[in-house]
């Protein structure tokens, strides 16, 4: 594992934070995507810094994930500083709620643009360098609310449940090339996208979970780092579902 790369998109977010030092934990150079616009490479290299001070030996790369060029520009100065990317998780996200009738052309795109195109932008950048080497594992974080659908989330839902298709496309193409393509669809897990929820909507939420909690993001990365071990090698176009017993199929 020593030389095996593994990129998590978003990385210095609530989830991404927790995957990135559970894949340094394991042996991976572990690379964490920021996009300076809206994380100042400064915090960027603060939140490096701290972790490495944890004993944790994490990389950080500057990208938007919505723009094609950006990411083709971080994955070649990764190529070049780092490595080739072996393991892929695409986890950056946004929700921008809000029921359709209120919902704009803005909150629409931009869920669209960072949830989903960001996976066909990062995936496309890598996928040749996966089938070059003969290995490679692609991980989409998509959600509970991609299965079920949530109140307020149009955009977001249809973004997370098309992950799954282009999950299992892909899987058939490169299957026989040693590429595993799955998607882990979270539950509520405690983070500050769940936490901006309003109080009494996410009582109401949490009162549905069946084991009677929001999930943990070390329960998300827990689920990322066995897809991206050797255990995961037969699981391929796979929806895992780490939910506490909210949706069930
Ligand atoms: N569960 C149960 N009831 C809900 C609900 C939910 N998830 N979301 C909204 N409601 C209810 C409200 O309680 C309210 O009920 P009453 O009319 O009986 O009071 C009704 O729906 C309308 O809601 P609002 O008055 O809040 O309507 P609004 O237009 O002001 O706001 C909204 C709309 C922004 C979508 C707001 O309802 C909201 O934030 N809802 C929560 C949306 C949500 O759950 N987002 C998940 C974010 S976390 C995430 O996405 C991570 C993940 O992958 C799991
Ligand atoms: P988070 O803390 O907001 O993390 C999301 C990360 O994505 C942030 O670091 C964010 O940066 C980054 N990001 C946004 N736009 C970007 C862009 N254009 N380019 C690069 N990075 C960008 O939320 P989280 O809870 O950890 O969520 C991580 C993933 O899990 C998301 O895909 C989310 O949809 C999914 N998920 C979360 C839950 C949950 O309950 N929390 C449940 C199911 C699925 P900024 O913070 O600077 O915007």
């Amino acid at each position: 594992m020593a030389n095996k790369v593994a990129l998590v998109t978003g990385g210095t977010g609530g989830i991404g934070t927790v995957m990135c030092k559970r894949l340094a934990k394991d042996g991976y150079k572990a690379v964490a995507n920021y996009y300076s616009k809206v994380v100042p490479t400064a915090d960027a290299e603060k939140w490096r810094d701290d972790l490495r001070k944890e004993g944790y030996d994490v990389h950080i790369a500057d990208g938007d994930v919505t723009n094609f060029a950006s990411c083709a520009d971080m994955f070649k100065k990764i190529n070049s500083e780092i490595g080739q990317v072996d393991i892929l998780v695409n986890n950056a996200g946004i929700t921008r709620d809000a029921p359709l009738h209120k919902m704009t052309e803005q909150q629409w795109y931009d869920v669209i643009n960072t949830n989903l195109n960001s996976v066909f932008n990062c995936s496309r950048l890598v996928i040749e360098g996966m089938i070059a080497k003969g290995w490679g594992r692609i991980i989409n974080i998509s959600s509970v609310n991609g299965q079920k659908g949530a109140y307020g989330q149009t955009n977001y839902s249809s973004a997370k449940s098309a992950m799954y298709g282009f999950a299992k496309s892909l899987a058939l193409e490169v299957a026989k090339k040693g590429i595993t393509v799955n998607c882990i669809s979270p539950g509520y897990i405690g983070t500050s996208m769940v936490m901006a929820i309003k109080e009494e909507i996410r009582e109401k939420i949490v009162a549905q979970v069946p084991v009677g909690r929001f999930g943990s993001p070390e329960e998300i990365a827990n689920m990322v780092s066995y897809l991206a071990s050797d255990l995961g090698a037969y699981i391929t176009g796979a929806n895992m579902a780490v939910n506490g017993g909210l949706h069930m199929y």
